[in-house]
C-alpha cells in the first residue's frame, strides 16, 4: 500500500486533538468521527492534513495547489453552516480536480432532496411510501390518495431533526400543526408520508460501478412502550439515556431469511444506482408486516465512525476499520467525475 497525502477536511469546529489522554471518552467526543478516521490513516502510514473549513473555499485551492494531496478525505457535513451546501463543496473539489472520498456532488443533490429522490426510485419500480410535500405558505390540504396514519417530515433535513412520536399524525388538524411546525421551526419545507408501520433496516453500501452491500443491520425497540411508534426519533438516535431507557440499539437484523436479506439488499443497490451515488452509503428502508420493503431515503456519505452502524456492518462482513477506510480512499481515487452522464 502506497503512502499518499490526505487532505482531511472537517467542520472548523471539529479538528480533532492529535493525540487523546488515557481514558478520554472519544465516543462521546463531538470530534469522534474526525478523530476516529485522521488517526486510523495516520497508523496506516498515510500522510494526513487536517483542513477546518467555514466558509473559506480559498484555503481548499490554497493546499491542493501547494501540498498536491492525492485526495481529499471529506468530512465536512455543511459550508458556512448551511447543510444544504455539502453538494457544493464537492463540486468544488471537482473543478479544482482534487479527487474526494465519498458521493459525488449529483449525488448528493439527489439524494438529498426526499421527494425528488422517491420520484426517481418510483420511476425504477423501487417501493416507496406515497408523499406529498408541502412548501410554507402554501395551503396544507391533504391528497385522497393518503390516508392516516401519516407522518410528517422535513424535506431536506437529516438526522432526525424535527421527527419526534408527534410526527405520526391521524388526523388533518394534526397534519396541519405538525407541517407547521417543520415550517416554523425547522425552516424547510414538509412532506408527509404514508406510515410504514415495521421493522427499521439500514444497508451500507460500498462501490461506485461495482457495489458491495454489508449485511442487512436492524434497529431494535426492545424496551419500547407499546403505544409508542418504533421510528427512530431525534432521541432515538441521539440520546444515550433514552436508549438506555428504552432498549434502543442496532446490530445484525434478526431471524431474516438469507433469501429476503439479498432481495434487500439487491433493492438497496438498485436505489444507490437510481440516484447516482459513488463511494459509500447508507439505505433506510422499513420492512412492513407482509414482508415488503419500502425504501425511506438514501444516505450518502453515512457516519463512518469506528463501532458505528456502516463501520459495524463492514466488520461483519470482514471488512475491519483500516480496510474500510482504504478501501472508500480507493474508491474515491478511482472515481472520475467528469465522465458521469
Ligand atoms: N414513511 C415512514 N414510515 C415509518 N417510519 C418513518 C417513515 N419515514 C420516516 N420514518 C421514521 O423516521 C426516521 C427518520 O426518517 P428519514 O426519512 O430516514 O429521515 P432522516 O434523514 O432524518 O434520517 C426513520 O428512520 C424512521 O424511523
Ligand atoms: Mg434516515
Amino acid at each position: 500500500m502506497s503512502r499518499l497525502r490526505i487532505l482531511a477536511l472537517v467542520h472548523r469546529h471539529l479538528i480533532p486533538p492529535e493525540s487523546v489522554p488515557e481514558g478520554t471518552d472519544v465516543a462521546a467526543a463531538p470530534w469522534r468521527t474526525e478523530y476516529d478516521v485522521v488517526s486510523t490513516l495516520r497508523a496506516m502510514g498515510h500522510d494526513v492534513r487536517i483542513l477546518g473549513v467555514h466558509d473559506d473555499l480559498g484555503e481548499i485551492r490554497r493546499l491542493a495547489t501547494e501540498w498536491k494531496p492525492h485526495i481529499a478525505f471529506n468530512l465536512l457535513e455543511a459550508f458556512d453552516d448551511i447543510a444544504i451546501f455539502d453538494m457544493n463543496v464537492v463540486s468544488y473539489l471537482e473543478l479544482l480536480k482534487l479527487p474526494y472520498i465519498g458521493c459525488n456532488s449529483r449525488g448528493l443533490l439527489l439524494a438529498r432532496d426526499k421527494a425528488l429522490s422517491k420520484k426517481l426510485l418510483a420511476y425504477h419500480r423501487i417501493a416507496v411510501p406515497e408523499f406529498e410535500v408541502f412548501r410554507a405558505g402554501r395551503p396544507i390540504r391533504r391528497p385522497k390518495r393518503l390516508t392516516f396514519p401519516l407522518i410528517v417530515k422535513s424535506l431536506t433535513q437529516e438526522a432526525s431533526i424535527g421527527i419526534s412520536q408527534a410526527s405520526v399524525v391521524d388526523t388533518d388538524e394534526k397534519l396541519r400543526e405538525r407541517v407547521a411546525f417543520i415550517h416554523g421551526s425547522i425552516g424547510t419545507a414538509a412532506m408527509a408520508e404514508q406510515y410504514v408501520d415495521g421493522r427499521e433496516l439500514y444497508v451500507g453500501i460500498l462501490g461506485n460501478q461495482s457495489l458491495q452491500a454489508l449485511p442487512v443491520w436492524e434497529l431494535f425497540f426492545t424496551n419500547m412502550p407499546a403505544e409508542a411508534r418504533r421510528i427512530a426519533t431525534d432521541r432515538v438516535k441521539w440520546s444515550v439515556k433514552y436508549q438506555k431507557k428504552y432498549g434502543i440499539e442496532s446490530g445484525p437484523a434478526r431471524d431474516l431469511p438469507d433469501a429476503v436479506c439479498e432481495r434487500i439488499q439487491h433493492l438497496c443497490k438498485r436505489t444507490f444506482r437510481a440516484l447516482e451515488l459513488s463511494g459509500f452509503a447508507r439505505i433506510d428502508l422499513r420492512l412492513d408486516e407482509a414482508g415488503r420493503a419500502w425504501v425511506l431515503e438514501a444516505n450518502p456519505n453515512p457516519q463512518i465512525a469506528r463501532g458505528e452502524d456502516f463501520a459495524a456492518s463492514a466488520a461483519r462482513a470482514g471488512l475491519g476499520y483500516e480496510a474500510l477506510l482504504q478501501r472508500i480512499v480507493n474508491l474515491g481515487l478511482r472515481w472520475q467525475p467528469e465522465s458521469v452522464a
